[in-house]
């Protein structure tokens, strides 16, 4: 509330959700417990291991991923038929039981936290400090959506999916959160799944599966499909059997996909070029340390990152603001991130094209407040930049780079600032540190983006509090709110009713 704000709560959240036009399907039935092991599904495990030339288990070695990759169509037919054969049960078990399932994968998810944090640092950079909180909403997925999947059962005119095979293609930088919620957000609805990680997060997306494997959900109706070559990619989305495709990814592979299938059922969240605006009505000291955050957790690689920061009148010309902007920038420490004193992991690649300009060269009428540094010969350890004086238009402007590098724009007015912040043509997550109410109710009537966050970073959205989704080019498909009430109501069948005579 704007109460709250005054108070100076750092926590003075506002996220909306503008798409909020279905009914809530929020329910609290008390989990009934887990159900009876069902006697078929240690065959069923064996035969789908098999089926997949040797599930993954959390020990992974290179030989047993290997071994798990799909490498011929033949199979991935195979794969998609069993799934499609799957869920057809498991969409006539109602919610009910769908639910249970989920909140078993919750358990399953708590158990293997430490597997999973741990893989995750080591192959994709992602610090324990990071990856922990990523479990934890890993976890809070399953069980709100198993509340939601309950919830279907009493909506009139609702009824599991039809789309009997869903494929989730998530991120490598949100190996664990983002793709448990895409994976469980489709089961819930009664869909089967095939599980294609990115490449670059291969590992932990198995351990992943294993851990929903343990939970019971069959092998048949959550496939593992490990692919490395865009030709097996482009056999997988526009396979026949494909009902609908989870995207979390960049604008461009959304085009990708639609351009390999232009008749794709696609839902994705795409990229996201994200600004905090600071007036001097701010409680700057707090500024600073959202903005930093938001700006380089986990190295910047976050589509709601900031990549910008927009100081209004006197902000700008705080010497105070920017000499702490500064030091809290440069007192991050680069390093591994197996180490727990790291604060900013690796790149998950080498600095190359648009992001390695980003880090080493200016634009014309820009400065650096902080240069970026490359600490290693490989390229993937640099320390955080901070540029300065980013025109408006300017390529640094408009341009996502998804890396450890923020740049800082200057506006007389909010209203200004706020043309600059929706100058963007992507519509994702937007901060405001303000403490004056009429500025706030201003910004939020007038800024263009699906998380709006007032006096809080613009990165860490929490599952049922912040339903997560974007605008304009930060969302294809305009798929509801992931960890939002409608999560689950894109996903499923409607047969609205009859109105009465
Ligand atoms: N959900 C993540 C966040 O809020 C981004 O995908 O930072």
């Amino acid at each position: 509330s704007l109460a709250a704000v005054g108070d100076k709560v750092p926590e003075t959240n506002r996220v909306q959700d503008r798409r909020s036009e279905k009914p809530r399907a929020i329910h609290g039935a008390e989990y009934a417990g887990a159900p009876d092991t069902d006697p078929s599904l240690a065959a069923n495990r064996a035969w789908a291991a098999r089926l997949l030339r040797g599930a993954p288990d959390t020990s992974l070695g290179d030989a047993v991923l290997a071994a798990s990759r799909i490498d011929d169509t033949g199979i991935l037919d195979r794969v998609l038929d069993t799934v499609g054969r799957s869920a057809v049960g498991w969409a006539e078990q109602g919610g009910e039981e769908r639910a249970r399932v989920l909140e078993r994968a919750a358990a399953a998810l708590a158990a293997l936290r430490a597997d999973l944090l741990e893989i995750a640092a080591a192959e994709t950079g992602k610090t324990l400090a990071e990856g922990d909180p990523e479990v934890s909403e890993a976890i809070d997925f399953a069980r709100y959506y198993a509340t939601l999947a309950r919830g279907l059962d009493e909506i009139p005119g609702v009824t599991h999916t039809s789309a009997r095979v869903t494929v989730v293609a998530p991120p490598w930088n949100f190996p664990i959160s983002i793709a448990a919620g895409s994976v469980l957000a489709a089961l819930a609805s009664g869909s089967g799944v095939v599980f294609t990680p990115a490449p670059q997060a291969r590992r932990t997306g198995a351990v992943l599966a294993e851990a929903l494997w343990q939970a019971g959900i069959p092998r048949e109706l959550l496939a593992f499909v490990d692919i490395d070559e865009d030709g097996l990619g482009r056999t997988l989305i526009s396979h026949p059997l494909v009902d609908r495709v989870l995207l979390t990814g960049s604008w461009d592979t959304a085009a990708l996909f639609r351009s390999w299938r232009h008749d794709l059922p696609l839902l994705a969240e795409t990229s996201g070029k994200n600004a905090i605006i600071v007036t001097p009505s701010a409680d700057l000291d707090l500024a600073v340390a959202d903005v930093v955050r938001s700006a380089f957790g986990h190295a910047g690689q976050k589509c709601s990152a900031a990549s910008l920061v927009i100081l209004v009148g006197s902000v700008g010309r705080s010497k105070r603001f920017l000499d702490q902007l500064v030091d809290a920038t440069a007192s991050l420490r680069v390093g591994s991130a197996l180490d727990p004193h790291t604060t900013m992991g690796p790149l998950i690649e080498p600095a190359s094209g648009k992001l390695l300009s980003a880090l080493t060269e200016l634009e014309a009428g820009q400065h650096w407040l902080v240069e970026p540094r490359r600490l290693d010969a490989e390229g993937r350890l640099w320390t955080p930049g901070v540029r300065d004086r980013v025109a408006e238009g300017s390529e640094f402007h408009l341009t996502e780079y998804f890396g450890p590098v923020l740049g800082i724009m200057r506006a007389p007015s909010l209203e200004r600032a706020i043309e600059l912040q929706n100058a963007v043509p992507y519509g994702l997550t937007a901060g405001l540190h303000s403490l004056d109410p009429l500025e706030i109710a201003d910004w939020l009537e007038t800024v263009e983006a699906g998380n709006l966050y007032v006096n809080r970073g613009i990165t860490g959205a929490i599952v049922r509090r912040h339903p997560f989704g974007g605008w304009k080019r930060s969302n294809v498909g305009g798929g509801a709110k992931a960890g939002g009430p409608n999560a689950l109501l894109d996903l499923v069948d409607w047969h609205p009713l009859p109105l009465p005579p």
